[in-house]
């Protein structure tokens, strides 16, 4: 009506305030789609996050073997995404090279994380595996958050900011571990393991477990890393994307794994046997003498010295100099004992995780209730002087 009316007072009038109305209309149409755009992002950025919202419902082993795998949290990056994070994974940003690939520190969606550059081919049978991966969640193990299978495999995980185990106990510039830390480390470590062990399905025998595999967090809480990863090679390997080869690391291997390749969950015992005797000794896994070419491992060591006469007395020479003699040396041999029996040569006489977590904690409530009773020693008077 409008329209009309200002068409009926003339032609040049009515046809400006035409324009005009069509602008305002296409303004309006620009706005609105706008707003559009903008609430979509916000949605597909609350989706992109990378950890899930606490309320979101959590898929255990069992539960996605049963109901099916639900892949929706299991998070596919682009590999453009993943060049951005790590700034085209720079010098700059590699933090480590292991035996399956590099590792690059990234900033992805406004979180920490690093990046696992593979050598692997991704299969179906592999992806699937990867899916089920990125459903194990427990606090002491390190999470895979998503994966690329562009150009080549990448695995993204949760950056875990205080290094590994290896570091800590021998690297120059870290603080020496207390004990009490240590034996947390130790608990922490058999958790991990004794989940995967028993509570995921399928389950897991990690087959790489070493100080360089255990993550420190930013509390001295430990993380175990790459759990799940034996198993991807190898499903990598049936796919003849990488050669056959026993996975693991010399000084670490039981026997029956380095001889004959049988594969248990005593696999990853003894191996913790041997970070066992790392925390106490912060001597690698396999010593070698400055003085000629030999080379013995720490269960050698170990056991020499037990079966001398005094080894309460011999062991001393054992310890981590860097403890300062701060320590509590019924613990340390009940930790050294423990390690004996983990890295027993026949793999049937070696504890469960189940066990082994059982012994430590029982070890861990001790300490702390010898660290308490020290306490209740002191005056209340020192006790504010702090
Ligand atoms: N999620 C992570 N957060 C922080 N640092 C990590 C993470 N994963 C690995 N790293 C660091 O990257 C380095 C290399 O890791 P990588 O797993 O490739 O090698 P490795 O543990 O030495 O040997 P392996 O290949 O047998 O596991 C390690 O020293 C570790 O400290
Ligand atoms: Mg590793």
């Amino acid at each position: 009506m409008v329209v009309t009316a200002l068409w009926n007072q003339g032609n040049s009038l009515s046809g400006g305030a035409v324009a005009g109305i069509v602008i305002a209309c296409i303004v309006i149409l620009i706005v609105s789609i706008w707003l559009v755009a903008i609430y979509y992002r916000r949605q597909q950025m609350r989706k992109a996050t990378l950890l899930p919202s606490p309320e979101d419902p959590v898929q255990f082993g069992s539960a996605s073997q049963a109901e099916g795998i639900k892949v929706d949290r299991s998070i596919q990056f682009s590999y453009e995404e993943l060049c951005d994070a790590t700034h085209n994974f720079s010098m700059e940003r590699k933090i480590g090279q292991g035996g399956f690939g590099s590792v690059y520190y990234a900033e992805l969606r406004g979180e920490r994380a690093a990046i696992k550059k593979m050598d692997a081919k991704a299969t179906e049978e592999f992806l699937a595996e990867l899916k089920v991966l990125t459903h194990v969640h427990h606090l002491n193990l390190v999470r895979l958050i998503g994966y690329c299978v562009e150009s080549c495999l990448f695995l993204v995980y949760e950056f875990i900011d205080n290094g590994n185990l290896s570091q800590h106990l021998r690297v120059t510039g870290y603080e020496p571990l207390s004990w009490t830390s240590r034996v947390r480390i130790a608990l922490d470590s058999a958790r991990g393991l004794e989940y995967i062990h028993e509570h995921t399905v399928p389950v897991y025998v990690h087959r790489d477990i070493k100080s360089a595999n255990i993550l420190i967090d930013k509390d001295f809480r430990a993380k175990v890393a790459d759990f799940g990863l034996t198993k991807l090679v190898e499903i990598g390997t049936t796919s003849q994307s990488l050669p056959t080869r026993v996975v693991g690391t010399f000084g670490y291997m039981p026997p029956e794994y380095a001889r004959y390749g049988e594969v248990s969950p005593k696999v990853d015992v003894y191996a913790f046997g041997i970070v066992l005797y790392e925390l106490i000794s912060a001597k690698e896994a396999i010593v070698r003498s400055t003085e000629s070419t030999d080379a013995k491992g720490l269960v050698y060591l170990f056991e020499e010295t037990l079966s001398m006469p005094d080894p309460k007395e011999a062991i001393q020479k054992l310890i981590d100099p860097n403890l300062g003699g701060d320590y509590p040396i019924d613990s340390v041999l009940k930790i050294v004992y423990l390690a004996k029996s983990c890295t027993h040569a026949e793999p049937t006489v070696r504890p469960t995780m189940r066990s082994v977590v059982v012994a430590l904690m029982a070890l861990s409530s001790k300490d702390n209730e010898l660290t308490r009773g020290l306490e209740l020693e002191l005056s209340p008077r020192e006790l504010r002087s702090g």
